[in-house]
């Protein structure tokens, strides 16, 4: 008999329900802790798993309770939300999304589970795969952006990065299954209502995605999906990814989510709601007590029965096996060194660098060619724990460097002066004082840096904003601030978790740079790129719209029958804004400048199981050596169900010295062209899609030519 068959057949059910339970450890100044009743439930049995625990002897005393004096020393999963970092923070994931560069998604994973397992954690809740095309919502900050291709792309970069081979690394969990990208109006929590094609072309391809990586893990979200909790969902949990996808690992519910099925309005008591979860085919319980209090109770009404606790008892044990845990219930904590650690500032650095988008560089302004006198305003210029953003696991709250910092280390003979100006988010009566200031600084300096937006607090989960501008007094700020400096350039960094609706901002700004909230090493990596040592090279996956009345905003659209025409009352726009965004997905300028042609297919069919390479010339017209991205697009113009204008089927990068010129291949599957017919099962279609290559989302910068879809 197996172990796992062994364990099961010894087990009482509250050791059962233990396996099946993961509790948060409470948090002191000190840091995390374990005592009086946890420690009890540990030793009985009765909790299996924790999360939020983290630091080599608190895990290994924790973890001592549960294999030495547990009566079956089965060792408890450790959980912790590690999603961009662990002690060394990298960008947030919507900024590495930015990066377009899978080898570096996975080296920044791989570093924190690193970090992470040093200090006893098993587990991360990460990575988060909803594809978000809503700025209101604050977890768009924790996401890929709006485009299903780039999500599916990072959740499998993620996965690997975190897992390593075998689960050598921590295990993953891809969240939160599905659509929570789409609440209504971007409001946390709310409902999502989308159509069953929505749900297929847009949000479903991250978590197939996860799922063919080998994940461990997948949350449900904490909202319902048309009219189902997504917690007891069985068509989605059991149906589509049990049944379809064949994911055998462990499902574990958000915070609390189980006893929330009663607030959704679709269970009367705890024990309905813990039935309800485990026939979706929910394993563990997070924090909710109800496999523990309500399963007991849910049997005797005969509403799940022991074979289905069972099964998801297998599936837990089977992860701790498969992790290591059982052989060597301490794994690697304690492992790291110093050494590693400045190692990982290093990739925090360069992974900061690239995830940041320059929007504008007016006259080539960037790179700032050696200032003497700078001044450096507003309340971001110099706020290292703003830096971390809204996940930090375990980094400390000073560790991060600020861009005043990173300019006084890269420019030791200029003069630095800096004022903040006003509070992020602070009030208009306490802020006069602080422009007058602020303003006095442009006197004489030959460049000024405004560093604005959001606190980090102000995206991430229950942060949405009806007002997705900049916060506070800072317009005021700025407004004086451009009055002030003449007709000197304004350079602005601009931090945030989400793409700001800041078209003002952005048209008397002489360069604006979004840093996201980049980690770390912030202030040194931005410094890296305004003073040129690297040439900017991130794009945004995510379009930034020029009003909150055109949300959502995204390059998927549909033609629809009437388009927009401009002589055209009659036509699908908007009588007081344009069509499109501000900034589309994939813009962000570099210190090359980059011409596309000569664009090449292999050939001008394709079958479904066949292969194609679309190859573009890609020529560096500008000064400075810079990297490029290459998109491949593709439109499906007549089909047997409506196709989005582009969708995006590929990406690649080159870089190239100035004046120099290259060529960027990428491969076309036709599998890749198949989409959801309108029985929504995978279509491949004969007839003629147009392809398209160049470095961003927008038909006008783009090279294209049309292929033919054969039969097998
Ligand atoms: C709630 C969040 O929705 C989820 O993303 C996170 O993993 C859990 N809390 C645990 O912290």
């Amino acid at each position: 008999m197996s172990r796992i068959d062994q364990l099961i057949g010894a087990m009482t059910l509250s050791e059962k329900l233990g396996q099946l339970t993961m509790t948060a450890a409470p948090y002191a100044v000190t840091g995390p802790f374990v005592a009086g009743d946890l420690s009890e439930g540990i030793k009985s049995g009765t909790i299996g798993n924790l999360l939020n625990l983290y630091g080599p002897e608190i895990v290994a005393r924790t973890q001592r309770l549960a294999v030495e004096e547990s009566r079956l020393g089965i060792p408890l999963l450790i959980g912790l939300d590690v999603i961009h970092g662990h002690r060394t923070l990298f960008p947030v994931p919507l900024a590495e999304a930015a990066m377009f560069d899978a080898a570096l998604w996975t080296e920044t994973a791989h570093a924190a589970a690193r970090e992470a397992a040093a200090d006893g954690v098993t587990m991360t809740f990460a990575p988060m795969c909803d594809v978000c095309r809503d700025p209101r919502w604050g977890r768009i900050v924790e996401g890929p952006g709006e485009d299903p291709f780039v999500g599916a792309a990072i959740a499998a970069a993620k996965v690997a990065g975190f897992q390593g081979k075998n689960l050598d690394g921590i295990a993953a969990c891809a969240k939160h299954f599905a659509a929570y990208g789409a609440v209504m109006a971007g409001r946390e929590y709310a409902s999502t209502d989308i159509s069953a094609r929505t749900l297929h072309e847009v949000h479903l391809a991250s978590f197939a995605a996860a799922v063919a990586a080998g994940v461990a893990a997948i949350m449900p979200a904490f909202t319902e999906l048309d009219g189902v909790p997504m917690t007891a969902n069985r068509e989605l949990l059991q149906g589509y990814l049990r049944g379809q996808l064949g994911f055998e690992g462990v499902i574990i519910s958000d915070y609390n989510a189980i006893a929330e099925l009663m607030r959704h309005g679709v269970a009367a008591d705890l024990a309905e709601a813990a039935a309800l979860a485990l026939n979706a085919g929910v394993d563990i319980d997070m924090m909710a007590e109800a496999y523990g209090d309500g399963l007991p109770v849910a049997l005797e009404r005969r509403l799940v029965t022991m074979d289905q606790i069972d099964a998801a008892v297998r599936r837990v044990l089977r992860l701790k096996e498969r992790l290591g845990l059982f052989d060597d219930p301490y794994r690697s904590a304690g492992a790291e060194s110093a050494a590693d650690l400045a190692k990982r500032r290093v990739l925090a650095r360069d992974a900061g660098a690239k995830s940041m988008v320059l929007l504008k560089n007016e006259k080539d302004v960037l790179p700032l060619t050696k200032p003497r006198r700078i001044a450096l305003i507003g309340p971001l210029a110099d706020a290292a724990q703003e830096m971390r953003g809204p996940w930090a696991a375990a980094a400390p709250l000073t560790g991060c460097a600020t861009v005043l910092e990173g300019l006084r280390a890269a420019l030791p003979d200029a003069e630095i002066e800096y004022a903040l100006g006003v509070a992020i988010d602070g009030g208009a009566a306490e802020e006069a004082g602080g422009i007058a200031i602020a303003a006095a600084l442009c006197d004489g300096a030959d460049v000024i840096i405004l560093c604005v937006g959001e606190a980090a607090n102000m995206s991430g989960e229950a942060a949405s904003r009806a007002h997705p501008h900049l916060p506070g007094q800072q317009q005021r700020l700025c407004d004086a601030i451009f009055e002030k400096a003449g007709g000197r350039p304004v350079i602005t960094i601009l931090f945030s978790g989400r793409p700001l609706i800041v078209p003002a901002l952005v048209e008397k700004s002489a360069a604006l740079l979004a840093a996201w909230f980049p980690g770390s090493e912030a202030g040194n990596a931005i410094v890296d790129l305004i003073t040129g040592k690297v040439s900017p090279s991130g794009c945004t996956p995510v379009s930034w719209p020029r009003a909150t009345g055109q949300i959502p905003v995204f390059f998927g659209e549909r033609n629809g029958g009437r388009p927009i025409n401009p002589a055209d009352h009659y036509t699908s726009k908007y009588l007081d804004s344009e069509n499109s965004p501000l900034f589309v997905f994939g813009d962000g300028l570099g210190y090359g400048r980059f011409a596309f042609s000569n664009l090449k297919l292999s050939a001008t069919t394709l079958a479904r199981s066949g292969t194609l390479a679309a190859s573009v010339d890609v020529a560096n017209e500008g000064g400075h050596t810079a990297e490029e991205t290459v998109f491949l697009f593709c439109h499906d113009r007549l089909a047997s169900v409506t196709r989005p204008l582009l969708e995006l089927k590929g990406f690649a990068k080159i870089t190239l010295a100035a004046g120099a010129r290259g060529t960027v291949t990428l491969a076309l599957k036709g599998t890749d062209l198949c989409f959801p017919g309108a029985d929504l099962a995978p279509l491949f279609e004969p007839g003629e899609v147009e392809i398209f290559l160049g470095p961003a989302a927008d038909r006008t910068r783009l090279v294209g030519a049309t292929i033919r879809l054969v039969a097998d």
